[in-house]
């Protein structure tokens, strides 16, 4: 059944169309918020039915939340210049410096066109083995599981995805170091997100438990990176992970190499904007085929025809495409990154709507994934949506979990790769049944949280994975 999405040739992204603003009155804005410090998304949901696709806010900051995929495009791309990212990422500053995530103007234009290749479409197929390697070791752990009690299947990802991208930016024979630096980053982003949530009461100076063990977590990570530069400038190696890669990298139009601090910080943003995002993915994916067992049944189908009983290798992920929608359609129910706030530089109007200087603006994707205009029945989860003939109808800015326009996700392929790659693996062999069968709720942070624990059981397909081989 044709699904009723508009899609970019059918309707003029650019077309004038007026919008009104909606304004809520104090005792409204006050319960909105005590609603927000709970579960923003779910509130944006509630917000958007009542009030319409533009909302102007007072509390926590002056400024208005966007819905429509038409004001996504306006402020991350149409005039993405005036809406850098807002005060809410000076938080990360102390962990993450300069790095990719938190840097702006020429040094992040800089830095972008000397990380972006190694992150192409055709070269993130290099990091393939570090991906299988990371899955077979999981697995591994799961076929020692079965029969036992449930398992906490969100922290395998998190654990599955931190040693993947972890291990991808250094060579094979650091994986310990690669850890330990991934469990400092842990520590601190416990300790920002802390910050962040305790408006303005806890702050970075205090010497409290937390911010001591942060302190000395961020001080640990920059003396093994620091190191592992030093013996990858004295080895000179062509190795494939992305560590060696910076060290040589110099910038296309300055010729200039990059500097230690600065590969430091570029490191610790991959590997942690790299590692909770792509984990919270692949938990919401396995909640969602738990719910819906006709999708794993032709997810599984797919995974035997293509793969068989042999290892997964590069050829392979092209034709794993039911996998795939699989992926894009969790992610579209449960963007890993729900909404991303900035800050209007100079005022702005657009349909009807009128932005002023120093607004927080907030990019709401999670309502923009179910947006009615651009998606029928979007509450149902449906891979289907990203078929082939299909999906390339789907307006950009009602589908970006990895963002659009300049700021967007660097690591989209990656994450895709190790998706599909990850997924497959572990569905080919393992079917994982939930402990009890009550919806989980989100927790949104920056990130899209899952409120409780997955708790599922993991059994084995058949008797050639009990036996214990990779697939
Ligand atoms: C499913 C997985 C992922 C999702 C949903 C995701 C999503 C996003 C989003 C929404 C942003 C924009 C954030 C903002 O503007 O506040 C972003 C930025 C970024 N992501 Fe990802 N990401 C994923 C995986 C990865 C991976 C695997 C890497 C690297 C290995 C990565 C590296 C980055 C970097 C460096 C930025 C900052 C880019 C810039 O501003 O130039 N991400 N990501």
């Amino acid at each position: 059944m044709a699904e009723a999405e508009h899609t970019e040739a059918a309707t003029d992204p650019d077309a004038p169309r007026t919008f009104t603003e909606a304004g809520l009155s104090w005792p409204q804005e006050l319960r909105d918020f005590a609603h927000a410090l709970r579960n923003y998304t779910d509130l944006s949901l509630v917000v958007h039915a009542r009030s319409g696709d533009v909302v102007r806010r007072r509390i926590p900051r002056r400024g208005l939340w966007l819905f429509h995929p038409r004001h996504l495009r306006r402020v991350l791309r149409t005039n993405a210049r005036n809406y850098p990212k807002n005060a809410a990422y000076r938080a990360l500053r102390p962990l993450l410096g300069n790095g990719l995530l938190l840097s702006d103007g020429e040094l992040w234009a800089r830095d972008r066109r000397i990380v972006a290749p190694e992150f192409r479409e055709g070269v993130v197929a290099r990091y393939l083995p570090t991906i299988v390697g990371g899955g077979e070791e999981l697995l591994e752990e799961w076929s020692a599981s079965v029969g036992r009690g449930p398992r906490d299947i969100g922290v395998d990802m998190q654990r599955l995805t931190l040693r993947v991208v972890a291990r991808a930016m250094f060579h094979s024979d650091l994986h310990r170091e690669a850890e330990a630096i991934g469990h400092g980053l842990e520590i601190c982003l416990r300790q920002a997100t802390r910050q962040m949530l305790s408006v303005g009461l806890l702050r970075r100076w205090m010497p409290t438990p937390g911010n001591l063990a942060a302190g000395r977590a961020v001080r640990e990570i920059d003396r093994i990176v620091r190191d592992l530069i030093a013996r990858g400038r004295r080895s000179a190696t062509h190795e494939q992970d992305v560590l060696s890669r910076l060290l040589v990298a110099t910038d296309r139009e300055s010729g200039e190499p990059m500097a230690d601090q600065q590969i430091i910080d570029e490191v610790k943003t991959l590997i942690l904007a790299g590692h909770e995002t792509t984990g919270l993915a692949l938990s919401w994916t396995l909640y969602l085929l738990a719910q819906h067992p006709e999708v794993e049944a032709r997810l599984l189908a797919e995974l035997r025809r293509v793969l068989g009983d042999r290892p997964i290798e590069a050829a392979d992920v092209p034709a794993l495409v039911y996998t795939r929608m699989v992926l894009l359609e969790a992610m579209r129910l449960y963007p890993p990154v729900p909404a991303v706030p900035r800050e209007a530089i100079d005022e702005d109007a657009f349909d009807g709507i009128r932005v002023r200087a120093g607004d927080n603006v907030i990019a709401m994707i999670y309502v923009a994934h179910r947006h009615p205009e651009y998606w029928s029945d979007p509450e149902r989860f449906d891979p289907e949506r990203f078929a082939p003939g299909r999906a390339e109808a789907i307006d950009p800015y009602a589908y970006l979990p990895f963002l659009r326009g300049r700021r967007a996700c660097i690591g989209e392929h990656f994450a895709i790769l190790e998706g599909v790659v990850l997924l497959a693996m572990m569905v080919r062999r393992f079917h994982l049944e939930r402990s009890d069968q009550r919806p989980i709720a989100t927790r949104p942070m920056s990130t899209l949280r899952l409120a409780r624990p997955l708790m599922m059981r993991v059994q084995a397909r058949d008797a050639w994975a009990r036996r214990g081989r990779a697939p």
